[in-house]
């Protein structure tokens, strides 16, 4: 099917690898030792809405050569690794994936599609999204609703699959939802919120269909959906690079809601960062679980949905004052990330090592860490190449857990520079028995447990250690990973990773979660067929054999908004 020199034959189309290829920009002096490195793979799909962007560039992978990640090189790159097969629009009803000449699909794909296609949601006879899981064994509580988080996954499948109509569907759709008058109690929400889950009810005598959406006044706990519009605007982003139509962001409803969503995360108030400041349970880990703050999740997304919106916003008087101040922001967003969230061995040793009480702006800790909360865990799962951005920083406070999420956001959106992913994805290898085990991916690592799971989680008997956000197992991170793998260049961690998965899953039928130290066990109330498990796993292997679908849920780095310092070697080496 391919030849060495890169064509690669399927179903009598024919693309040349070379093609692909761009040629590496270096820009600064310390970029150096990356020059040795191979040209980047080009994996843009849609030039024409890129060109309208301001600072996008364009996007591509710039796998490192060095010598303890020698299958990193071009020289050891294996084209049967990068199989194009073509796109084409399906209905979304009826059909199966895309066939795949050449390219022996695994069995568990097929039902997987089987799956995503029975979570589908319908209203008014139109699909809208997919529901979070088809288990009816259990209790439903508000599985049976759609989720914005969790229809991600599914919404990437469908535009890889060349199905873009359910998301722009669901894209109005949710629009429609924001545009309700929210309240929780008396108290009136703010209008930008995007709800965190809708569902269709059906009325029999009447024979009517309605949406009714859940804003946090019905969620468990009442936990604000913060990431909801983040994930929104990305979406919105994802679609307009994946299809090249630009009139659905361009239309007045479209760029008003993501102007309402822009508003509430840039309001001015009392802060002194350009963090988010968020209450506990509001993404993805929607419990008590000591993620109050400003929980790097939620900054990740929100660097992302700041990046995304700058392509997406209309050049007119309201769009242009919404750039500027989005503009200020991610440039004070991108330093303070860069320079407080990270954590790699030099800056550990600097942490533990820190005076306190330092006074007025020559300060070194500038939080007031105190150096004996450093937790015992992190001196021995840091090592000694590779590096993180930790859970939380605020006032005398340093959550150092390692979180999924954020970290892999962190890749994609290009917050982390350059050096900083390759140092994530080297942490993930160095730590691949601790964070993926025997099922990727743990949502956040370690878990906590005794006098501190008491106190952080309220005593939450669903978040015991090493359960669902203590420390549980994900497979819908596997997408995440994949991704930031393919973007740094390190694709056989990700099939690694779904090897991993296919051992288990469809035999387990699709847990939401697994349990345990190494990931081992069925979640202890983990739904089966939870549709982000198994549209993780189609995205994962979709972008797989076919890197240039990465390109709608990645941004390369801007080259204005330059790493904010050089902390330790390891970034470079
Ligand atoms: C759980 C998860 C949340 C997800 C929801 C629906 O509450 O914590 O992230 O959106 O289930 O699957």
């Amino acid at each position: 099917m391919s030849s060495l020199n890169g064509d690669v034959s399927q179903n009598g189309n024919t693309r040349n690898m070379d093609s692909l290829f761009t040629v590496a920009e270096i820009e600064e002096v310390d970029f150096s030792k990356l020059l040795d490195r191979p040209k980047p793979l080009n994996i843009e799909r849609q030039r024409s809405f890129d060109e309208r962007s301001l600072s996008e560039l364009s996007v591509g992978f710039s796998p490192r050569l060095s010598a303890r990640h020698p299958e990193n090189s071009l020289r050891n790159y294996d084209p049967h690794e990068y199989l194009f097969s073509p796109c084409s629009r399906r209905s979304v009803i009826s059909c199966t994936p895309r066939s795949q000449v050449g390219f022996e699909p695994h069995p568990m794909v097929a039902e997987a599609w089987e799956n995503l296609r029975r979570s589908l949601v319908f209203f008014r006879g139109q699909p809208v999204g997919t529901i979070a899981a088809t288990d009816t064994s259990d209790e439903k509580l508000n599985y049976d609703q759609v989720f914005v988080r969790d229809f991600v996954p599914s919404a990437l499948a469908f535009l890889m699959n060349g199905e873009p109509e359910i998301v722009k569907n669901f894209i109005l759709k949710t629009l429609r939802l924001q545009s309700w008058e929210k309240k929780i109690d008396r108290f009136q929400l703010g209008e930008g919120v995007m709800p965190a889950s809708f569902k269709v009810l059906h009325d029999p005598v009447r024979n009517t269909e309605t949406l009714m959406a859940d804003f946090g006044e019905s969620a468990i706990g009442r936990v604000a959906p913060v990431d909801s519009g983040f994930w929104w605007i990305i979406l919105l982003r994802a679609y307009t690079k994946s299809t090249g139509d630009t009139s659905l962001a361009e239309r007045p409803e479209c760029q008003k809601g993501m102007r309402l969503i822009l508003s509430l995360c840039l309001s001015e108030g009392f802060d002194t960062f350009p963090t988010l400041l968020c209450a506990d349970g509001c993404c993805m880990i929607d419990r008590r679980m000591g993620v109050y703050g400003y929980p790097i999740e939620i900054q990740a997304l929100f660097f992302m949905a700041l990046r995304c919106a700058l392509l997406l916003l209309n050049k007119d008087d309201e769009g242009k004052e919404f750039i500027e101040r989005i503009v200020k922001r991610l440039h004070a967003l991108s330093y303070h990330m860069r320079s407080y969230f990270w954590l790699d061995f030099k800056q550990l040793n600097d942490i533990y090592r820190y005076k306190t009480e330092e006074y007025s702006h020559t300060a070194v800790n500038k939080f007031n860490v105190i150096p004996d909360s450093l937790p015992d865990w992190v001196f021995d799962f840091m090592p000694t190449h590779g590096g993180y951005f930790i859970g939380n920083v605020s006032p005398a406070r340093m959550d150092f857990r390692w979180f999924c999420l954020g970290n892999c956001i962190a890749i994609l959106s290009s917050l982390a520079t350059p050096e900083q992913s390759m140092a994530i994805m080297d942490l993930i290898e160095s730590r691949w028995e601790e964070l993926a085990g025997e099922m990727p991916l743990k949502v956040c690592y370690p878990a906590i447990d005794s006098h501190e799971w008491r106190i952080e989680t309220g005593s939450d008997p669903k978040n015991t250690r090493w359960s669902y956000h203590n420390g549980g197992s994900w497979p819908v991170l596997l997408w995440l990973l994949t991704a930031a793998c393919i973007k740094t260049g390190r694709p056989q961690i990700a099939r690694r990773a779904i090897e991993l998965a296919e051992s288990r899953l469809q035999k387990d039928n699709w847990p939401e979660y697994y349990d345990g130290k190494c990931g081992r066990y069925v979640g202890k109330q983990a739904r089966k067929f939870q549709t982000w498990s198994i549209a993780g796993y189609l995205v994962a292997k979709m972008m797989l054999e076919d890197p240039s679908h990465l390109g709608m849920i990645a941004l390369e780095e801007d080259k204005q908004m330059k790493p904010a310092m050089r902390r330790s070697n390891s970034w470079t080496c």
